[in-house]
């Protein structure tokens, strides 16, 4: 797909691998709205880019509706869906105050918004210029984790759906990407640590995503993520020990 002199909506777009997202969009000339739950963040990225913030949660169907309207209202369309916003939340299942918050909040950000926005998103989406939606799942989507007991899943769905969703969205003439990245130097990833691991720039890896992008490369294994899907249909057993050596701070 051509990117530039699109509408693209970028989930999260106010910092992390989502900032990047909306720094080189907007560089290269796209009109992009980014969300999030911090105003000031959000406030601070679109100063920086010239992108137009639409505060809000996205695990809220109140708050989508407001943006899916707002970038009607603004736009007419949308061209490209960028559903990056999301959470990993390692814990104790047992022994945890928070465990029956955080499971539900986890899946409700990774897996359920991602697809309620894409669906409230159709409308903008079909009357789009070659519309696509992009998932930002992960290598977690292959392995999961002994400290992270949820994320992994959310992310296993997210892949499955993506399958699913580019079946049955082509005669709508919407193409599904998913972009799979391996550990990358944000703030989410800035709490993990392991020997097994390189933390990815957040620059390199959007790059690589915006080239899979142009190249209608439609499942993207970024970095050690190719590595990693090998290792969980190889060894299950050892990829799952290894990734379970990672330490959260
Ligand atoms: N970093 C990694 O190692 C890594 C690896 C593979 C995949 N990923 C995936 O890449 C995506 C981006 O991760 P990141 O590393 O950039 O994370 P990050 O630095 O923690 O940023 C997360 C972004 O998501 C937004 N967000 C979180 N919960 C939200 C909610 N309820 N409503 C609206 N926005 C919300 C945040 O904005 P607010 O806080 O302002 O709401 C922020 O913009 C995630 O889906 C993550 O799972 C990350």
């Amino acid at each position: 797909m051509k990117l530039n002199g699109k509408i693209i909506l970028v989930t999260g777009g106010g910092r992390g691998i989502g900032l990047e997202f909306t720094r080189q969009l907007a560089a290269l000339g796209n009109t992009v709205i980014i969300t999030g739950r911090n105003k000031a963040t959000l406030e601070t990225a679109a100063q920086e880019t010239g992108a137009e913030p639409l505060p809000g949660d996205v695990t809220s169907a109140q708050d989508q509706d407001r943006w899916i309207e707002e970038i009607r209202v603004r736009h007419g369309r949308i061209d490209l869906l960028i559903n990056n916003a999301g959470i990993l939340l390692p814990y104790d299942f047992a022994s945890d105050a928070d465990t029956l918050e955080k499971i539900e909040r986890e899946i409700a950000t990774n897996s359920v918004a991602p697809l309620t926005l894409t669906r409230r998103a159709l409308p903008l989406l079909k009357v789009g210029d070659a519309p696509a939606v992009l998932f930002i799942s992960s290598a977690a989507a292959f392995v999961a984790a002994a400290a992270t007991p949820v994320y992994s899943g959310t992310k296993s769905l997210l892949h499955h759906s993506a399958q699913a969703l580019r079946h049955q969205l082509a005669p709508l003439g919407i193409t599904i990407f998913e972009a799979m990245p391996p550990v990358v130097d944000t703030d989410m990833g800035a709490g993990l640590k392991s020997d097994n691991f390189k933390k990815m720039a957040p620059d390199k890896l959007v790059r690589g995503i915006l080239k899979g992008l142009r190249e209608n490369q439609q499942e993207m294994l970024l970095g050690q993520a190719r590595q990693v899907k090998w290792l969980s249909r190889i060894a299950p057993g050892f990829a799952f020990r290894q990734f379970s050596k990672t330490e959260f701070h």
